[in-house]
């Protein structure tokens, strides 16, 4: 019923626009996210800074971090109206301290009404299309009622997309790097829950690090959202091109970095950005490959390089073949 899709989960520290932009270089068909941006940021904050993108990371969802209904749909409005994002998405399942004692996060699992309530806020001030992040439940032991019954209230409000991480969130216990380890990994619910709720569109999360496995989860799920893997081998996004939605592609690793150039020094220009804020997250380009431990240990120094930006970056890449 749903076109198979997908996405590139949201991190904190690591999908920034930089990323972003050099991730769609590499795939024009995956579904990007931001990093979780708290709504009271939003609202208070350096807007600009915090939402603005390049029109070339389209489509992307703004995932956002709250509970409050009437600033949450504010939010929306915000990202609709001025930054012209393609969809919000609310956290229901960062399971750190700091969110826990806000009143968002994974703890709203415990909060189903209250989720319901901001989804009925948004869709009555906007018509941005809204969706959950959420986990397969809380606390050590996995409960599939528990699961059915956040998912069965939170539809009510409206809410027709659901990407869940499969796993539990241990609250309080787990670091949050911990408990995107720990907590064990649990595809059946989330199968589950798409054969009993066939009309709403569920995204499976969690462990995902190859095209057998996105295959598989497609074969059930209406899509398939993979956070570390890309981050750590973004050049993956090339196959996921090719074996997923059939796109073949001549772009090579060099020719990205090439097409990675103008961008570095049109931010560089405008934005006084650093160059190693942007060639940070090519650290994994050349994963698998004999120059990758030549690249990462250049990008090390990088900050330190004069010259134009050009030479700079393809000096790096002069002895790796591809
Ligand atoms: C460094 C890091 C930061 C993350 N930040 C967020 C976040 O801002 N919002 C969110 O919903 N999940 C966040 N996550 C969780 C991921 O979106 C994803 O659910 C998790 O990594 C499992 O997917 P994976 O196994 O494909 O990485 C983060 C994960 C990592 C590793």
């Amino acid at each position: 019923m749903f076109k198979k899709k997908v996405y590139v989960a949201p991190m904190m520290q690591y999908t920034d626009k930089h990323d972003r932009y050099f991730l769609r270089l590499i795939s024009k068909n995956i579904i990007l996210f931001t990093e979780m941006i708290p709504t009271n940021a939003i609202i208070h904050g350096n807007r600009k800074k915090l939402l603005e993108y390049n029109s070339h990371e389209h489509p992307i969802v703004l995932q956002i971090g709250g509970s409050d209904p009437k600033e949450i749909s504010q939010c929306a409005i915000i990202a609709k109206n001025l930054f012209n994002y393609d969809g919000i998405n609310i956290n229901v399942g960062c399971p750190s301290k700091k969110v826990e004692n806000g009143m968002f996060g994974a703890s709203l699992m415990n909060k189903p009404i209250l989720v319901g309530k901001c989804i009925k806020e948004i869709k009555k001030n906007s018509k941005i299309p809204v969706s959950i992040k959420c986990r397969i439940g809380l606390g050590e032991k996995q409960n599939y009622l528990f699961l059915k019954k956040f998912i069965s209230c939170v539809e009510k409000s409206g809410c027709k997309q659901f990407f869940i991480h499969a796993r539990n969130a241990i609250l309080s216990k787990l670091s949050p790097k911990k408990n995107r380890t720990i907590p064990p990994l649990n595809y059946e619910f989330v199968y589950k829950i798409k054969k009993e709720f066939p009309h709403l569109e569920i995204i499976i999360n969690g462990g995902v690090d190859n095209i057998h496995s996105i295959k598989n989860h497609l074969k059930i799920v209406d899509g398939v959202m993979i956070g570390r893997k890309i981050y750590k081998s973004p050049f993956f996004l090339k196959e996921i091109e090719e074996e997923i939605f059939n796109n073949k592609t001549e772009i090579t690793r060099k020719k990205i970095l090439e097409k990675l150039i103008p961008y570095i020094e049109s931010e560089i220009k405008t934005n006084q950005t650093s160059i190693q804020s942007i060639t940070r997250h090519t650290f994994g380009l050349f994963t698998g490959m004999k120059g990758s431990k030549y690249w990462k240990k250049y990008l090390n120094r990088i900050k330190f390089m004069n010259g134009n930006i050009k030479d700079i970056i393809l000096n790096g890449v002069v002895n790796i073949n591809e």
